[in-house]
């Protein structure tokens, strides 16, 4: 899978993780967004644990959720839902996808193709029905958005974002794309909003739950690739002290683009 080159840690405390997030993600007012019907079939690409899925699900006759992790899908597959299809597949080709659906909608998945987010966008563009829609979620410099960092751990994170992006492992900076490259597709942008996210989006002293939740992310982060043990400590030590200060002042975007076919 293509972030466990990113991720270091096994696929059972990524699963913790991705559940204890789910608390943060205001599912119910982003759903409430979405241009559905109840008889629209809407897939939902690199769903994780299906907390959004399993919402969605109430709303729409019926929801294909896709993600290539069998160890998350476990989770949404153990809820049983009648009207939710699990499909362990990769969201970069929809071809397996046997019919033209509704609706895509994608959160915190598309910068995991960093250089091939046009051709992907296109292919999930091209799965559409003709009046469908694409709602995306994702993140906007999810690490330097953090200021003051020092200079030095600045230029640190900018050496591995550029390496995760060359290697086509992950895009820091994806959400401020995808609007663009919707418009370039022909689709009419419905709606493209910064989302209020207190794990993600927060100024100021941050909980202690957060930063836990910071410290564990910057864990999972393949420092060791690029940088030497006190260098990478150095690198944490400013980050998360940073969460912890009054100074804090954080310029990471949430993005959220709903855009249709027209
Ligand atoms: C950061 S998680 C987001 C999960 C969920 N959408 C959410 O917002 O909580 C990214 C998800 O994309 C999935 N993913 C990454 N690359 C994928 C691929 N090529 N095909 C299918 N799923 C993929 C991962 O397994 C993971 O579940």
């Amino acid at each position: 899978m293509t972030n466990q080159i990113f991720y270091q840690e096994e696929n059972m405390s990524l699963k913790t993780e991705y559940e204890n997030q789910q608390q943060y993600r205001k599912w119910s007012l982003i759903v409430n967004k979405l241009p559905i019907k109840s008889d629209y079939v809407v897939a939902e690409l690199g769903c994780g644990t299906g907390a959004f899925a399993e919402i969605l699900s109430k709303k729409v006759k019926e929801v294909i959720a896709i993600d290539l992790n069998q160890n998350l899908l476990e989770i949404l597959e153990n809820k049983k839902i009648d009207n939710i299809t699990i499909l362990q597949k990769d969201i970069s080709d929809l071809s397996y996808i046997p019919k033209e659906i509704d609706g895509i909608f994608s959160s915190f998945a598309i910068a995991y193709f960093p250089n091939k987010m046009e051709q992907i966008l296109k292919n999930w563009f091209d799965k559409l029905k003709n009046d469908g829609w694409i709602a995306i979620i994702e993140i906007d410099d999810l690490l330097r958005g953090h200021t003051p960092l020092s200079k030095e751990t600045l230029n640190k994170l900018a050496v591995f974002e550029d390496e995760a992006k060359n290697d086509g492992i992950y895009d820091f900076r994806a959400g401020r794309k995808i609007s663009p490259i919707l418009k370039n597709l022909g689709m009419e942008i419905l709606l493209d909003e910064d989302l209020e996210d207190s794990e993600l989006t927060s100024s100021g002293i941050i909980s202690d739950e957060i930063c836990i939740m910071w410290e564990n992310r910057l864990n999972r982060l393949s420092f060791d690739k690029f940088f030497q043990k006190d260098e990478i400590e150095a690198i944490k030590s400013d980050f998360l002290s940073l969460l912890k200060s009054t100074k804090h002042i954080n310029q990471t975007k949430v993005k959220f683009i709903i855009a249709k076919k027209s």
